[in-house]
């Protein structure tokens, strides 16, 4: 079958003609976050045009061959490479994306850092907030452009209630109450993984859901000053996989809850929980203001419930349910129609925008989303809440 330009009335495009700069991204890690940031490079283009930068997969980097080389055929990507010096030696390669676990994350950033590639790490930032604060100032010094992968700061609803505040639509804010629960931990027959160990994953509730709520706090209401926390694990031993028999202690927290206070005044409770049955994937919020309280919910994202003292109509006081798809809602220009709702996907999609016009138009990672600093402030907060769970003191924060 004929298949190339001398097909009769076939014209050839050409992507350099465009004159849009390519980013050569060089992605670690290619399981549940590999495939997630992927998906948002490929989509990029089709739906913000032009781009900044068009997303050119390089390579994909990890250490089982077939499966790294299945993973690249998958996502996209030109080629593999199953050592990550090799990678990072590749100059077409501009920007690394880490979504390996949580222990990859500190030495290949700064390998990364060293060999003066942009860097987008996903979250927890890194195992603790030493390590995570070595990487933000390292990618300072070498100055590079930094992201943490603290999506949710870039969901429509949850930038737009960012947009209220910071217009005083709620007016003076009271207190925040976060909480991000999953039902997956209460599961014993989950096996033990990087996640139930505190070397390799950190801190469990507070590092691997936690950091995203904190984050969420920090974003809308500002920095946090002081805690009390407490912490629980209920299920402390967990089967390994492939080894009938054997299991694996769990040394991190499956529970955790806050109460915090803010920078201006507003107090709150942040919680995290990885036993919380009957939820799936709810990372939720409340902002009470003296003008009005706002409520988010992940699993309904592109709403916000919304309640304001002077509202429009008197006698119908109460919270309304708003849908956050309208043109001029936070990126809705770049999707569908109002109603034609979008996904937890595409908040990846904004992510990686933001990093390319960073890197080549500029623009600031910060405030929208999520610097180095931005990962190392929400591990130091979640590292105070530990240390009120093991003391029983009220943590002043040092960041
Ligand atoms: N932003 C979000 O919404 C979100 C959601 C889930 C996970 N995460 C974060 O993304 C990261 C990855 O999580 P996941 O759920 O994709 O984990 P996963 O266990 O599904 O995948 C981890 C990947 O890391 C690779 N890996 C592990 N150690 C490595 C090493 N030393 N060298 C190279 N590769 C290594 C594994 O092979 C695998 O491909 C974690 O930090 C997690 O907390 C973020």
């Amino acid at each position: 079958m004929s298949h190339n330009s001398t097909c009769p009335g076939f014209t050839a495009v050409d992507r350099a003609s465009l004159g849009i700069p390519e980013v050569g991204v060089g992605m670690l890690g290619y399981r549940f976050m590999g495939r997630a940031h992927s998906n948002a490079y490929q989509r990029l283009p089709m739906f913000f045009w032009p781009p900044a930068a068009i997303p050119r997969l390089v390579a994909i980097c990890g250490r089982t061959g077939p499966a790294v080389q299945e993973a690249a055929l998958r996502f996209g990507y030109e080629g593999y490479y199953t050592e990550l010096d090799e990678m990072l030696a590749d100059p077409r390669i501009v920007l690394f994306d880490n979504c390996a676990s949580a222990n990859a994350h500190s030495a290949p950033t700064l390998a990364a850092i060293a060999a003066g590639k942009h860097v987008l790490c996903e979250k927890p930032l890194a195992t603790t907030a030493a390590e995570a604060k070595q990487m933000w100032q390292a990618a300072e010094q070498a100055g590079v452009i930094h992201m943490t992968g603290f999506n949710y700061r870039l969901v429509p609803a949850v930038h737009y209630i960012r947009e209220l505040i910071e217009q005083d639509v709620l007016g003076q804010i009271y207190s925040f109450r976060g909480a991000y629960l999953q039902e997956g931990g209460d599961n014993p027959d989950r096996p033990w993984s990087w996640r139930s160990d505190r070397s390799q994953g950190g801190y469990g509730a507070i590092g691997d859901i936690g950091v995203h709520i904190i984050d969420l706090a920090r974003f809308l209401v500002g920095e946090i000053t002081s805690l009390t926390a407490m912490t629980q694990t209920f299920v402390r031993e967990r089967p390994i996989a492939d080894r009938p028999g054997q299991v694996g202690k769990v040394t991190v927290d499956d529970v955790f809850v806050s109460t915090v206070a803010f920078e201006g005044g507003a107090i709150g409770t942040i919680e995290a929980s990885k036993v919380a049955t009957g939820r799936k994937n709810q990372n939720t919020f409340e902002i009470n203001g003296s003008k009005g309280s706002v409520v988010f919910d992940l699993e309904r994202l592109n709403e916000l419930q919304i309640y304001l003292k002077d509202g429009p109509v008197k006698g119908l006081e109460g919270f309304s349910t708003v849908s956050i798809t309208e043109r001029d809602h936070p990126f809705y220009q770049f999707w569908w129609p109002h109603g034609h709702i979008i996904g937890w996907e595409h908040s990846f999609v904004h992510e990686v925008n933001v990093m390319l016009r960073a890197i080549t138009l500029g623009e600031p990672v910060s405030p929208y989303a999520a610097t180095f600093e931005d990962g190392y402030r929400a591990l130091a907060v979640g590292e105070a809440a530990l240390a009120s769970a093991e003391t029983g003191q009220r943590i002043d924060l040092q960041y």
